[in-house]
């Protein structure tokens, strides 16, 4: 296994071949969250394996953000597009790219993390140490800012352990 943090916009090919497997387009439209105007990410955590071709089999998308929490400005690392090739789960991939995200995330200071997930994919977080924002997120859409809320919102503490308020996250979600 090999595992590489990239910029985003160079690893969008690799990453949109992995994506298309996991979220097929007309698997896309039937999901809650089918419809929103996501962010791009800023950097990629890319996991290879089998040389020589190091077919990519996982990859999990990082954002930096400037954002707010109950109106103070904080750095937010995000965490989107967490997806392991449908034939390699369950071999601890996804949870070894989040490890390299979460380090890289504190090693740069960090506020804390944020993501977004479904229902099924509650305990994978939490085993990871992630915990559930019971608070209000914003982020923009097209229409303007809106409450976002088709998602749960999890954190990762940081220098900082949000549970509640409002976080805002001035921008597209991811
Ligand atoms: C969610 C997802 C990314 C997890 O990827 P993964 O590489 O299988 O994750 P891991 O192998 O690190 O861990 C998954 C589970 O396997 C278990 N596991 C990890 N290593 C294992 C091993 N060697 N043997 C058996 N089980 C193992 C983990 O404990 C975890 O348990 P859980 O199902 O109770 O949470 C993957 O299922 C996926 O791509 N799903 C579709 C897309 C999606 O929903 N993404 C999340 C968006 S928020």
């Amino acid at each position: 296994m090999r595992i590489d943090i990239s910029p985003g916009g160079p690893s969008w090919e690799a990453a949109e071949q992995l994506l298309h497997v996991v979220w097929p387009p007309h698997v896309v439209k039937t999901l809650v969250w089918g419809d929103v105007v996501w962010g791009h990410a800023d950097r990629r955590v890319l996991v290879r394996e089998g040389a020589p071709s190091h077919e990519l089999v996982c990859h999990v998308g990082l954002f930096t953000r400037s954002a707010l929490w109950n109106d103070v400005q904080v750095t937010i690392g995000g965490i989107g597009g967490v997806a392991t090739h449908p034939d390699r789960r369950k071999s601890g991939l996804a949870s070894a790219a989040m490890c390299a995200a979460m380090e890289c995330f504190a090693s740069e200071d960090k506020d804390f993390a944020v993501l977004f997930c479904e229902p099924h994919n509650y305990e994978f977080y939490r085993q990871l140490g992630w915990r559930q924002f019971e608070g209000a997120v914003f982020a923009e859409q097209p229409q303007g800012r809106v409450r976002f809320d088709v998602m749960a919102a999890f954190v990762y503490d940081l220098k900082l352990a949000p549970r509640g308020g409002t976080i805002d996250l001035r921008g597209l979600p991811w």
